[in-house]
């Protein structure tokens, strides 16, 4: 990798800032002043000091995200805000929202680097839990739940999979949560039209054995901690 890159990913500063480190001859690696920001490094192996101190690099970053309603998921969009837009405090270009909320869909979203974990969790061959809390306009019943346990027809080749629907509350705006082991287009809003019902407030409440913190507010991110990178390593 780059010096310079290697520099702007790990937080020194913007590609021009530590060129103007580099040159100025603040920047070590191995001990050794570095004068180039094209000088080749391996991240994993070069001992590289900025002013003094010593710059950790790693390779793959893991953020747990509240989603907001009203955000894109995708890292780019010209209409609307990103998920991406939101983690203000990592300088890495290559991260992505492991699968996809709704525009109007909040909760906890996996983002990453890492592609093959990424390819791991959205795989249909794994069957990943995702559960979802949602507000239903109409009575959510028992035979809805007995459907969804079946497999319900939602327009597709297949119908979906197994997915258990627990009953929060039972009314003319009913409350529940899903839980879908698929990722499908609009998943959860076709299995409920289905069965002749809307959802009018979708929130994904765990995924892959990662749960939504409480204290983690719409918008806000955090970095996940070793024992949920470890339940998501035996994926
Ligand atoms: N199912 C949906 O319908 N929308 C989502 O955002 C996620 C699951």
């Amino acid at each position: 990798m780059r010096l310079d890159k290697f520099l702007t990913e790990t937080g020194v500063g913007t590609r021009s800032e530590v060129k103007k480190l580099i040159k100025s001859g603040a920047v070590t690696v191995n001990g050794a002043r570095a004068g180039k920001p094209e000088l080749k490094i391996d991240e994993n192996a070069d001992v590289v000091c900025c002013c003094g101190q010593t710059i950790a690099y790693q390779a793959y970053e893991y953020y747990l995200f509240h989603k907001p309603a009203g955000c894109v998921t995708a890292t780019e969009d010209g209409l609307h805000r990103t998920v991406m837009d939101y983690l203000t405090q990592t300088a890495r270009k290559d991260l992505f929202p492991v699968g996809r909320l709704d525009l109007d869909t909040e909760g906890l979203l996996l983002i990453t680097n890492d592609g093959a974990l990424a390819h791991r969790l959205l795989s249909p061959a794994h069957h990943v839990p995702k559960t979802y809390f949602a507000k239903i306009a109409g009575c959510v019943t028992e035979e809805d739940k007995e459907l969804f346990a079946q497999g319900i027809e939602i327009g597709d080749d297949k119908p979906a999979r197994p997915a258990s629907l627990v009953i929060l509350k039972a009314g003319e705006e009913s409350e529940v949560t899903l839980t879908i082991t698929e990722g499908r287009f609009h998943q959860v809003k076709r299995m409920f039209e289905a069965v002749g019902k809307k959802v009018l407030y979708l929130k994904r409440l765990s995924m892959a054995g990662l749960v939504l913190p409480e204290e983690l507010l719409p918008g806000e991110y955090r970095a996940l901690t070793a024992e949920e990178l470890d339940m998501l390593g035996r994926i």
